[in-house]
């Protein structure tokens, strides 16, 4: 379970970083040199289009006019991995070492906007800052109809565009009749501008037109005019028209500058170069932008077009916004995902791990309790087996000893005869420590434990009968298939009761209901019918049910015993039995028949209720047999008056044949239901003498007797006085 649940923390770990971490496919270097809007919207350019395509990465620096900081700058870009470098180098030839350095490591670079004096290069993106002076020379000589005087303001010194664009400027005016009165030297920025025309030494008001290099030096040049309270503002013209609020095309437009030239931007364009040359695509090594002069006539136009290009470009970034946010979603709903599936995954491993487990468990406790059931059945088994022909030289030996002959033998006779009892017992010792082991599961007791306190030895005295009296002695059934078992048992019985035998259950139940025995002696293990079933149906059949059953079997564990009494025996006896065990056992089971025997005899026992109760195995067998007597005696005394009372009609009455009925009366009570019927009449007629005042010959009649000197005779036997003494014992006892 552990192991499980450290595997589930490596796995999402795992996941959760390969879900996290965007491992770029490339990353780009941007080294701009300045930092104004015209950057920064160059910037953003390149920015939206790194969003369409997958696993790019801008790392952006800027030098703020400074080639030195611009040179640190790449170096550490460079450092940091990056696999291409877009570079506008502030000035022409300063920062041409870091550039060089970065392309010589094999690094792809593309300079832009602004050149380098180096070859060093993989491509180059700018417009032709030349024609840009050019272009702006011509209007200028245009704008001044070829006459008027005119400021130029430069960019920063030794940047490429600012040198081209007043060569270009200068080239153009040249015979134009323009006069460029003033070249002043500024950085591109706005307050350069203004302090170059501040500082200017020459009269501000002959100037006509004031030229910048870029929008923002002409308005910082415009500021200064304006401070220096010229009576007439010059016209002022600049270069990049960048859209949108206080952008070049909107200050031509408000007719703060006179014109712009569009210095093309371009973001979008030098990223895909890029990313073509990091591709192994081609491309062109050098590109020139072109564009277009702003001025008063088409400034409305590019301003719309320049709004509507902002709007775009803000719904892009809007929509770029949206679509991040989708991404990181998706990417966190994925992780959920893949977490939730790898999840359910491993608790279906878990579960179905533990099933099996349980399952092989299983299996093995089964198969274990199989083998230890096969194990008791083959104890059991080899018990059996050796119990009986041990009881059947116990028994005979037993009995041999206690012969005159053996008792008068020689004493190396009388010492055979010990061994001979002594390996017995051994044997018989051996067989129960076997039995022992069935019921402890523990082997141990076939080495341990004193042999003799394991047997109990049996008694010698075999019973010196006394003989039986036929027709009053009890009959006892054996039911043994085993003939040696079935003979040493007759042998033991037959000098005390009549002995019948039977071969397995079945025939001992067809002899039973037959004979109805006053006691049963049957084996459990048998053929067709076994000990047990044969005992249940005994005590099952109205006829045989109060027949006492002694089970006399080798299974001697006590699970076995219970068994046995559950099938309703009223005795367990095990093999190798003593005999005199076995007697007393009879003995005593046929004494408790007897128990009924004073049914009719006096008031105060009359209740059959009130007969003491016997121990515990036999209280369902008592109820049937007080429920038989008690609807015995109350048939009886119905139908005492009527002479002709017999065994028939009773036992039609009890749904039992004569002989049945003649059997278990006989074997409850120890009287057959004739003497039963006669006390029962003679202790009525004594409480009837003694109580109703009527005659001798009344009473005989109204208890059944048809002849009074009958009556009188059966009478004295009975009590030992006769009924007319009784009658004149009461009347003198009344008088
Ligand atoms: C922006 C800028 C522009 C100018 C260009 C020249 O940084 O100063 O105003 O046109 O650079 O390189």
């Amino acid at each position: 379970m552990k192991r499980s649940l450290l595997y589930l923390t490596i796995i999402t770990a795992l996941i959760c970083s390969a879900c996290t971490s965007h491992k770029p496919k490339y990353v780009i270097g941007v080294s701009q040199c300045s930092e104004d809007i015209w950057r920064d919207w160059q910037n953003s350019e390149m920015m939206l289009e790194s969003t369409l395509h997958d696993g790019v990465e801008l790392r952006f620096t800027t030098a703020r006019d400074n080639s030195k900081r611009q040179i640190l700058q790449i170096d550490s870009l460079v450092e940091s991995g990056i696999q291409l470098l877009i570079v506008a180098p502030n000035q022409l030839a300063s920062v041409t070492p870091a550039i060089n350095r970065a392309f010589d490591k094999g690094i792809p670079v593309i300079v832009f906007e602004r050149k380098t004096d180096s070859p060093k290069y993989t491509a180059f993106v700018s417009a032709d800052n030349y024609e840009i002076g050019h272009i702006m020379g011509n209007y200028v000589a245009m704008r001044l109809q070829g006459k008027g005087r005119v400021m130029e303001i430069l960019g920063l010194k030794g940047s490429s565009p600012s040198e081209e664009r007043h060569k270009g400027f200068t080239d153009a005016l040249k015979n134009s009749g323009i006069e460029i009165v003033a070249t002043l030297q500024s950085d591109w920025t706005e307050e350069k501008g203004y302090e170059a025309v501040k500082n200017y030494t020459g009269n501000l008001e002959e100037i006509d037109l004031v030229f910048a290099h870029n929008d923002r030096s002409a308005l910082g040049a415009r500021r200064a005019f304006i401070a220096a309270h010229v009576e007439k503002l010059p016209l002022f013209c600049g270069i990049d028209g960048l859209p949108g609020k206080d952008g070049g095309i909107q200050m031509v437009r408000n007719r703060v500058l006179d014109a712009s030239y569009i210095y093309p931007t371009r973001g979008d364009q030098l990223l895909q170069l890029a990313l073509d040359i990091l591709d192994g695509k081609p491309f062109q090594k050098e590109t020139m932008l072109t564009s277009a002069i702003v001025t008063s006539e088409n400034a409305d136009v590019l301003m719309l077009e320049s709004d509507e290009v902002m709007r775009q470009s803000q719904r892009m970034t809007r929509l770029k916004n949206k679509a991040d946010e989708y991404i990181q979603q998706l990417g966190t709903q994925k992780t959920i995902s893949i977490m939730a599936v790898i999840l359910i995954f491993l608790l279906l491993t878990m579960i179905v791990g533990i099933y099996y487990y349980f399952l092989q468990h299983a299996r093995i406790s089964d198969e274990r309790n199989k083998m230890e059931r096969e194990k008791l059945d083959f104890y059991t088994q080899v018990s059996h087996e050796l119990r009986t022909p041990l009881t059947l030289i116990q028994g005979p030996l037993e009995e041999l000893t206690e012969t005159k002959e053996a008792k008068n033998a020689s004493s190396e006779t009388k010492a055979l005869y010990l061994i001979l009892r002594r390996n017995t017992n051994l044997l018989i010792n051996l067989i129960n420590k076997m039995l022992d082991v069935q019921a402890t599961g523990s082997l141990d007791v076939l080495t341990t434990g004193n042999q003799e306190t394991v047997m109990a030895p049996t008694t010698t005295n075999l019973p010196t009968a006394s003989p039986k009296d036929d027709g009053q002695s009890n009959t006892i059934l054996i039911v043994d298939d085993n003939a040696d078992i079935r003979t040493l048992l007759r042998h033991i019985l037959q000098d005390r009761y009549q002995v019948n035998e039977a071969d397995d259950g079945q025939q001992g139940l067809h002899l039973a209901n037959e004979i109805v025995p006053d006691l049963i002696v049957s084996d459990v293990m048998m053929p067709v019918m076994n000990g047990l079933e044969f005992c249940q149906r005994v005590k099952d059949n109205f006829v045989t049910s109060l027949i006492p059953v002694i089970l006399l079997t080798a299974r001697a564990l006590s699970k076995h015993q219970v068994e046995g009494y559950e099938s309703g025996a009223d005795a367990y006896i095990t093999k190798p039995f003593s005999s005199d065990v076995l007697l007393a056992c009879i003995d005593n089971l046929l004494k408790n028949r007897m128990r009924l025997k004073d049914l009719f005899s006096s008031d105060e026992e009359k209740e059959v209720k009130e007969i003491p109760q016997p121990e515990e195995p036999i209280v369902e067998q008592q109820k049937k047999e007080d429920k038989f007597m008690i609807k015995f005696r109350e048939f009886i005394e119905r139908n005492m008056s009527d002479s002709d009372l017999g065994v028939e009609s009773i036992g039609a009455e009890l749904g039992l044949s004569r002989v049945q009925l003649y059997r278990k009366v006989k074997a409850l009570t120890g009287q057959s239901p004739v003497e039963l019927l006669r006390t029962a009449r003679l202790h009525k007629a004594r409480r009837l003498l003694q109580e109703s005042g009527k005659s001798i010959s009344e009473v005989a009649y109204e208890v059944g007797f048809t002849a009074p000197s009958y009556f009188t005779k059966c009478f004295k036997d009975e009590f030992g006085i006769s009924p007319s003494d009784l009658n004149s014992q009461n009347r003198g006892g009344t008088a």
